[in-house]
């Protein structure tokens, strides 16, 4: 497989539709509900999915593509190249601030990240990575994350962990809330895993995400020497809903260890 050409194709794509939302902030959106009346879908939401889901099946036919909106396949494993596509990764943000939002889109092989796509549209930052070639933010390298103590760290995370009904024992962030540096939320998953890849914070925490959320995260991050995980301290699956808990190294495993009790919940 020649993930490099694949690569140039889906950087193409991506920017092209950078253009298309960049060209909807000045029409009017149409605004619908999913589950629940926060979690909202925009007609470019579709759109820009559909859009790669048209330029994928043109070129590579016998690829097999997971978006959020639903209009990709319905896969029950990761076998063979499969596309994984958020068209718009922080919905909300899109709608109310045009900005805080990104393109995430990711190419699998066999259940292996090989391509990892991130384009924050508002500030024209396009962040990239092919499995062992580097990862880039625009045209310049990324370099490798180092170590970091959680006195140092700002940990990004939102305040769903306060909840009820989560299958995590809330208190158990509360003191890593307390001892860290400081905390951020930003409502991208997506941004905040390249927030961790970029430095920018030191590590991001959430309860619940999709696939589509995380995939090409975890490429951009794991070339970068990043730790990817469920709260638990184990591999994510790319197929179902999972916590996450991205993290530089070390301070990974003292988050796991130290705070979430390494999963004995
Ligand atoms: C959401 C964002 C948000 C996260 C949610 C996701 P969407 O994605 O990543 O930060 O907290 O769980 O669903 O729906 O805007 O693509
Ligand atoms: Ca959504
Ligand atoms: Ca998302
Ligand atoms: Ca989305």
């Amino acid at each position: 497989m020649d993930w490099e050409i694949i690569d140039l194709h889906a950087k193409q794509w991506v920017s092209e539709a950078g253009d298309k939302i960049r060209d909807s902030f000045n029409k009017t959106l149409n605004i619908q509900t999913k589950s629940n009346p926060n979690d909202l879908v925009t007609n470019i939401d579709k759109e820009i999915e559909q859009f790669f889901i048209h330029k994928i099946r043109e070129v590579y036919p016998n690829h097999r593509i997971l978006g959020e909106e639903g209009f990709g396949d319905e896969l029950s494993n990761l076998d063979g190249v499969v596309w994984i596509i958020d068209p718009i990764d922080g919905t909300m943000n899109f709608i109310h601030q045009q900005r805080n939002f990104a393109i995430s889109l990711a190419v699998y092989e066999n259940g292996i990240g090989k391509i990892g796509i991130i384009y924050d549209v508002a500030h024209g930052e396009l962040y990239h990575a092919i499995n062992g070639k580097g990862a880039f933010m625009n045209d310049t390298q990324l370099p490798s994350l180092s170590k970091r103590t959680v006195k140092e760290s700002i940990i990004a995370l939102n305040a769903t962990w306060v909840m009820e009904n989560q299958r995590i024992d809330h208190n158990l962030i509360i003191p890593l809330v307390r001892e860290a540096r400081g905390t951020r939320s930003y409502g991208t998953a997506a941004l905040e895993m390249v927030f961790v890849a970029t430095g920018r914070v030191d590590a991001y925490i959430s309860m619940r995400l999709s696939p589509w959320d995380v995939a090409a995260g975890a490429v951009i991050i794991e070339e970068l020497g990043g730790i990817v995980t469920n709260l638990r301290g184990k591999k994510l699956d790319f197929l179902s809903n999972d916590s996450l808990l991205v993290a530089k190294p070390g301070l990974h495993q003292t988050i796991i260890k130290d705070y979430l009790k390494e999963g004995q919940w």
